[in-house]
């Protein structure tokens, strides 16, 4: 078959069809963020087009900084796979971050695509525990005592200046506008953690792609709080069809929480790099920021 069709940037427009192509996987991404995806990085999602318009494939490489870029959200139209589509988007993403560390989440039964295309650095510590859940949530397992002196506040733009400070200490690089849009998508409910008057962690709950509650950021210094947040922040969307989060194998507190909720885990992904592992401080990350466009 021959197929005629343009890999070119994402458009606002494009956004239920690649939402269309997303769906026969799973992905845990929100509609909202796509938008504030590209903001961030306006040629950091490409799409494949067909000459008619319509959408077979896309694939995402967002540049975070001079060093730093992450991958994911690839995905080709069935129909219209095994025809070079996922290449060609692959080959194109890749380009698009030129000499960054370029992070990426991987299936194991898809390592040799990216082996094959320089990914030479395998993360051995911990790898990504996708949840990917429909049903309902049982929050009443997950504890709801706060340790001493631990205040969580609904997220207010005053907040905001101290999130980016709590935000870039544990990542390491500032990340104040995509930090900022994506607590204020419409779907967005945010609780800040403090102490003694001192940030000491931030959560985030939405609706997703696939109507589940997308439990992250979420991230804290004291786990006991990353438990608290993580029911509250599912308490305050009762209408969601079910949870997704990703969260760091070797985060047992997390990875307890779900557990106890009886939600299986839908996969195991492998992090990869092209160049350098990057290192933060996983015991604070109870849930990714966004498993497909963000290292952490
Ligand atoms: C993975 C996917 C995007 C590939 O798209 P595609 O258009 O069929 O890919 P191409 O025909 O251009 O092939 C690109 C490479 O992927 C490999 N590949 C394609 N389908 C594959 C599969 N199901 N399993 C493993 N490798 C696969 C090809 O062998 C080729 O590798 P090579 O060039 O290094 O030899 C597509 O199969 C898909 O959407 N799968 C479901 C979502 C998914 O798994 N995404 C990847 C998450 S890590």
């Amino acid at each position: 078959m021959m197929i005629n069709y343009k890999v070119r940037p994402l458009r606002p427009e494009d956004i239920p069809e690649v939402i269309d192509v997303s769906l026969q996987s799973t992905y845990q991404y929100s509609k909202e963020s796509l938008l504030n995806w590209i903001k961030y990085d306006p040629e950091g999602i490409i799409v494949a087009a067909l000459d008619s318009g319509k959408v077979i494939g896309v694939c995402a490489t967002v540049i975070h900084n001079d060093e730093v870029a992450f991958g994911g959200a690839f995905c080709v139209l069935e129909g219209y796979r095994d025809f070079d589509v996922g290449n060609k988007l692959l080959v194109q993403s890749i380009k698009h971050v030129e000499n960054r560390n370029l992070g990426l989440n991987c299936r194991a039964d898809k390592l040799r695509i990216y082996k094959n295309r320089g990914f030479s650095v395998t993360e051995h510590l911990w790898s990504i525990l996708e949840y990917e859940y429909l049903g309902s949530l049982n929050t009443k397992v997950l504890s709801d005592a706060l340790p001493a002196e631990v205040v969580l506040k609904a997220f207010s733009d005053n907040y905001l200046e101290d999130i980016y400070t709590y935000d870039k200490m544990l990542i390491g690089y500032d990340r104040r506008e995509i930090v900022k849009e994506n607590c204020k998508e419409f779907s967005t409910k945010t609780l800040v953690a403090f102490k003694r008057g001192i940030c000491v962690g931030y959560g985030c709950v939405k609706i997703n792609i696939f109507d589940a509650a997308r439990v992250g950021p979420l991230y804290c210094n004291d786990q006991k709080v990353g438990e608290v947040m993580f029911k509250r922040l599912l308490e305050q969307v009762p209408d969601a069809k079910g949870l997704a989060m990703s969260t760091i194998s070797n985060n047992l507190i997390a990875n307890g929480c779900v557990k106890r909720m009886r939600i299986p885990l839908h996969d195991n992904l492998i992090r990869l790099y092209s160049k350098e592992i990057m290192v933060v401080n996983t015991c604070k990350i109870f849930a990714h920021f966004d498993v497909d466009f963000s290292p952490f």
